[in-house]
C-alpha cells in the first residue's frame, strides 16, 4: 500500500517511520511518503495560506497552492486524481474514523492524506480535490499531522507484515471478530499481585471456556458503552 501525506511538516513523519510496527510495514514493502506542501507553492516567500473571506480569525490553506502541489507530486489534475485514489482531507468536521473505515482504507492500494493547519482548508480543496473528509474525534487539534499519524498507524497495523502475531489485528477491539465490541481484558504474570487474582478460567486450560468468557466480557464492555 502507498500512503502519502501532504503536509507543511514532512519532517514530523521521520519519527513516525521509525516506530516498530510502521518500520515493519515499510520493510514488508508498504510505502509512507511525506510530501512538502510548501515546496511547490507558486506564491512568493513560501506562502501557503491566506485570510478568510468574510473576516474571522486564523488563516486558511489556499486552493491554488494545493492544486500546484498535487499536480507537482502526481503529474495529474487533482480533480481526476481523487477519482483514481482516495484523497482524504483531515478535518474535525469529517467522517469519524472507526475500525470499519480503517478496514476500508487498508484494502486500498493507495491513499493520499491532506493535512490542514491554522483554520483549515479552503472548502474548494475538500469539494474538488478530495474523495473523503475524515475526523479523528470531535475536538480540534492544531493541524492534520497528528490525525494523519493516527490514521496511518491504524491502517498500517492491519497490513500483512506489520504485526508479529497474525491474530493480533483481527481479534481486537471493534473488529468484526468481536462483533464490533471492545476487546476483553488481558492479564499476564504474576497470577496474583497485592491480593488481586486473575479470573480462574484463564488458568483452566479450557480453550472453549476461555473463548466464551472473553466473548462475554467483550459484550459487557460493548453494552456499557452504548
Ligand atoms: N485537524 C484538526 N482537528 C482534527 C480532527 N479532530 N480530526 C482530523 N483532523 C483534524
Amino acid at each position: 500500500m502507498q500512503l502519502d501525506v501532504v503536509t507543511l511538516f514532512p519532517q514530523w513523519f521521520d519519527w513516525f517511520r521509525g516506530q516498530h510496527h510502521v518500520a515493519k510495514a515499510l520493510e514488508a514493502g508498504h510505502e509512507l511518503r511525506a510530501l512538502d506542501l510548501r515546496e511547490h507553492t507558486p506564491l512568493s516567500g513560501g506562502q501557503v495560506d491566506d485570510t478568510p473571506f468574510g473576516g474571522g480569525a486564523g488563516m486558511v490553506l489556499r486552493v491554488d497552492v494545493m492544486d500546484h502541489a498535487l499536480q507537482a507530486f502526481y503529474a495529474t489534475d487533482p480533480v481526476e486524481l481523487c477519482k483514481e485514489r482516495r484523497v482524504i482531507a483531515l478535518t474535525p468536521g469529517g467522517r469519524m474514523l472507526d475500525d470499519g473505515l480503517v478496514d476500508e482504507l487498508a484494502a486500498e492500494p493507495a491513499v493520499t492524506l491532506l493535512c490542514g493547519r491554522y483554520e483549515g482548508f479552503d472548502e474548494r480543496i475538500v469539494q474538488h480535490f478530495c474523495s473523503d473528509a475524515v475526523s479523528i474525534g470531535r475536538y480540534v487539534i492544531a493541524g492534520g499531522e497528528l490525525a494523519a499519524m493516527v490514521l496511518c498507524d491504524a491502517v498500517l497495523r492491519k497490513l500483512p507484515g506489520a504485526l508479529g502475531h497474525a491474530q493480533s489485528a483481527t481479534e481486537e477491539s471493534f473488529s468484526a471478530a468481536l462483533g464490533g465490541d471492545p476487546e476483553y481484558p488481558h492479564y499476564t504474570r504474576p497470577a496474583e499481585y497485592r491480593g488481586w487474582a486473575i479470573p480462574d478460567v484463564l488458568l483452566s486450560g479450557h480453550h472453549e471456556e476461555i473463548r466464551r468468557w472473553r466473548r462475554a466480557r467483550s459484550r459487557e464492555r460493548g453494552a456499557a458503552e452504548a
